[in-house]
């Protein structure tokens, strides 16, 4: 599994696991405004960028969060970190939080959110996953872009976002959103989740809009909610100096 280290060498680890259909490289602004403060892992999940894991014909969040435990226990099997989990991310960070919450110091969840797919949502996951190798991401890109951004995220932003997603291996991606279309509902796994945690959406986000997190960040007992102004979907590229401190402050707070 390929992944990115920057910051401490030492100490808890935090690890952040990037959304659908991204890399590692979402985080790139993240890392660059944390700095030397904290031990940071960005690794690329199984069928994403340079992670060279076998690809199954359906990406599990399970398989997600295996992998991430395994990649914990590679890295520091003693110390409990934090996972931070955008969209795809967080419901792997979810699902992470259940198999493994007593490894956990602590839970970020941007932008994402707890109910499983409707039937008609993972039928037309299904549906894109079989297409894709004659669509191409070209097409996944196009159908994705409008609805990440808040109106205001600038042309570049855009553009390194759309790289990102023509980067990736076709067969991860379609692997992931059949993963996507099969994964449990984990509404009821949140009252269950005792470490802090921090809710985060980006103000402008209408995938995983600010009502539904907010009421998502209720029903963890202990979380706090905050909202990102001058961002959608996608609050570490699109508004990263507010995100990162907003990471940062809760890291200061738990560590
Ligand atoms: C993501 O950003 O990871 C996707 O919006 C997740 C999804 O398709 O449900």
């Amino acid at each position: 599994m390929f992944y990115k280290e920057t910051g401490q060498r030492t100490g808890r680890m935090v690890l952040f696991l990037h959304g659908f259909p991204f890399d590692h490289t979402l985080w790139l602004e993240t890392a660059r405004h944390l700095g030397d403060s904290r031990r940071l892992i960005f690794p690329d999940l199984r069928g994403f960028g340079q992670t060279t894991l076998p690809v199954p014909e359906v990406s599990t969040m399970s398989q997600f969060a295996q992998d991430t435990a395994d990649l914990m226990d590679r890295l520091d099997k003693t110390s409990r970190i934090v996972v931070c989990g955008l969209s795809m991310g967080g419901y792997v960070a979810m699902h992470f939080a259940q198999r493994f919450g007593d490894r956990l110091a602590g839970l970020i969840l941007c932008d994402t959110k707890a109910q499983s797919d409707t039937d008609a949502a993972a039928q037309n996951r299904m549906r894109r996953a079989a297409a894709l190798p004659e669509t191409g991401l070209d097409a996944l890109a196009d159908a994705m872009l409008p609805n990440l951004f808040a109106p205001q995220t600038g042309n570049d932003i855009r553009d390194t976002v759309r790289q990102m997603i023509l980067r990736q291996p076709l067969g991860g991606v379609a692997a992931a959103d059949r993963g996507m279309a099969e994964r449990p509902d984990a509404t009821d796994w949140l009252p269950g989740f005792s470490m802090p945690t921090l809710v985060i959406c980006g103000e402008q986000d209408t995938i995983s809009p600010v009502g539904e997190m907010k009421q998502m960040a209720a029903k963890i007992p202990n979380a706090r909610f905050l909202s990102i102004a001058n961002a959608g979907h996608l609050p570490p590229v699109e508004a990263a100096g507010s995100f990162a401190l907003a990471v940062k402050n809760f890291l200061g707070e738990i560590f």
